[in-house]
């Protein structure tokens, strides 16, 4: 199973991809495009289908191939922005709805499991958050609170799955996990046998928004009177690229030494927090642990990130090997909720699903209800809150000028000024760098063999300067979370185009 980086994810091993029963366009009008062969893209296509709409799902690459291959797969009713938060900026109605609907989203899970016979290690345990400090012993009270008033299950506890010193801590019942490749694949398989059409490797390069949408791919033309952008974040300039920033996290999956696995998921309460729980892959116990999290290309060494993860658990766990080692990219929304409904700016049947922080499980699944309330033309208390265009960015919105900030630096562009082309050579293999060469920016990365590859560093999408993330081998943008390839081949949107390659022959010749 192929995934937008160089590392391999736990989900990825022994899983080919996935084999759609689909090879081309069928003529029909469908009634619903989905664009995005993820979680939310299938999850919303399954349930869709179901309630009798005929849906296609467009994936430019294969399945998983983005951020639903490289999640830790915690499937939470208790979400990164907190309850108490929630209900300052929202008022204690929403976040009542808020968790009313994580709680039908975990139901789904569970009722797709069952229903299809997925065999993907699902199961419901109990999330355990824990302070360290006296400040997050004040939060983690403020938490509590805020979760009753949501309506959760939550209450202190005197223990811990994990080995990790605490001052106190609290137990929320019925969280769950799973596999999600297995998952992912499994409620494919169930959509396209009632009917439903997934189409691999077809990439929408250009959509013309009438009554009857028109995407335009390299295999001809889909039709549909609705289109949904299930991409993470949605191609093109849009506002909401402006309500979410892009950040990374990083994650293991490791062997103990004895059989000390943690029955249960457990978080601290740092920012960036950390994240654990234990998954069993064919009879093998893995523990998975993360955290590290920063904005996307603001880490000039992302191998740093996973030499911290792996001390920090190794601080607590005797470690006999590590499985697997992975990062992948999530969007922050400036408000704390996900954007799932219209499209802003776009025709009255676009519709677009993103925002969904650390939390993409569970909202990937709200977006399918969502989506479903919408469709079956069902009043949806859920519909109004996450609609993506609410006006009020309240909390947070300081931070996103700073973001904004940010990404007016990185228009600017940062580049080594004096480096000469010649010096190049000097790049070790493996390594990458955006240099300056007479006038031109090149982002150039050095392959193992010794191969230069030059690519222009600008994004396509709104002229950022990307920035190299050297553990997963990819160019990443740091302005909207665009990711490219060492040779620019486009892995992630908003961009809807790869990076310019350059030829460095050509160059060095007409400097001549
Ligand atoms: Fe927007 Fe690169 S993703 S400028």
């Amino acid at each position: 199973m192929q995934r937008d980086g160089a590392c391999t994810s736990l989900w990825q091993v022994d899983m080919p991809d996935y084999t759609s029963k689909s090879q081309s366009i069928p003529e029909n009008v469908f009634d619903i495009l989905i664009v995005g062969g993820g979680m939310t893209g299938i999850a919303t296509g399954l349930l869709l289908q179901k309630a009798g709409k005929s849906c296609i799902v467009a994936e430019a690459h294969t399945l998983g191939f983005g951020t639903s291959g490289g999640t830790t797969a915690h499937l939470n009713t208790f979400m990164d922005s907190t309850y108490d938060q929630i209900i300052s900026d929202f008022g204690e109605n929403n976040a009542q709805v808020l968790h009313e609907v994580a709680r039908k989203a975990l139901n789904l899970i569970a009722a797709n499991v069952q229903a299809h016979g997925i065999d993907c290690g699902h199961k419901q345990l109990p999330g355990y958050v824990y302070s360290q400090n006296e400040d997050q012993t004040k939060q983690l009270q403020k938490m509590l609170e805020g979760s009753r008033t949501a309506g959760l299950d939550i209450d202190y506890v005197d223990e811990i799955p994990v080995p990790i010193p605490f001052e106190k801590a609290v137990v929320i019942e019925r969280q769950a996990q799973f596999h999600p490749s297995k998952y992912l694949f499994g409620i494919a398989k169930a959509f396209e046998e009632i009917g439903g059409v997934i189409l691999q490797h077809c990439r929408v390069e250009g959509v013309e928004e009438n009554d009857i949408i028109e995407a335009k791919t390299a295999s001809g033309t889909i039709r549909a009177r609705h289109l949904i952008y299930a991409t993470h974040i949605p191609p093109g300039v849009n506002l909401l690229h402006f309500r979410n920033a892009p950040y990374r996290s990083y994650a293991m999956a490791v062997k103990l030494r004895g059989n000390n696995y943690p029955e249960g998921l457990a978080y601290d309460m740092y920012d960036p927090y950390h994240y654990y729980r234990t998954q069993d892959v064919d009879g093998e116990l893995f523990l998975i642990a993360g955290g590290e999290d920063h904005k996307t290309a603001h880490e000039e060494n992302t191998e740093a990130c996973f030499t911290r993860l792996e001390a920090h658990i190794k601080t607590y766990y005797d470690v006999e090997s590590i499985a697997a080692r992975w990062s992948s990219q999530y969007f922050e929304p400036a408000d704390g909720l996900p954007y799932i409904g219209h499209l802003p700016g776009g025709a009255q049947n676009v519709w677009v699903a993103t925002g969904f922080g650390g939390n993409g499980m569970t909202y990937s699944h709200v977006s399918a209800l969502v989506f479903h309330d919408i469709f079956v033309g069902r009043e949806s208390k859920y519909a109004d809150l996450f609609n993506p265009n609410r006006i009020k960015p309240v909390a947070g919105f300081t931070n996103f000028v700073k973001e904004n900030a940010d990404v007016v630096a990185h228009m600017i562009g940062g580049y080594f000024s004096h480096e000469k082309l010649e010096s190049l050579a000097e790049l070790a293999p493996g390594e990458a760098r955006v240099v300056k060469y007479e006038g031109h920016r090149i982002a150039l990365y050095k392959d193992e063999t010794g191969s230069l590859h030059a690519v222009n560093p600008v994004c396509p999408h709104a002229k950022c300067s990307v920035g190299w993330n050297t553990a997963e081998k990819s160019w990443d943008c740091p302005c909207h979370g665009s990711r490219f390839s060492y040779d620019g081949e486009l892995l992630t949107g908003p961009s809807k185009h790869d990076l310019e390659k350059i030829s460095l022959r050509k160059l060095v010749e007409e400097q001549k």
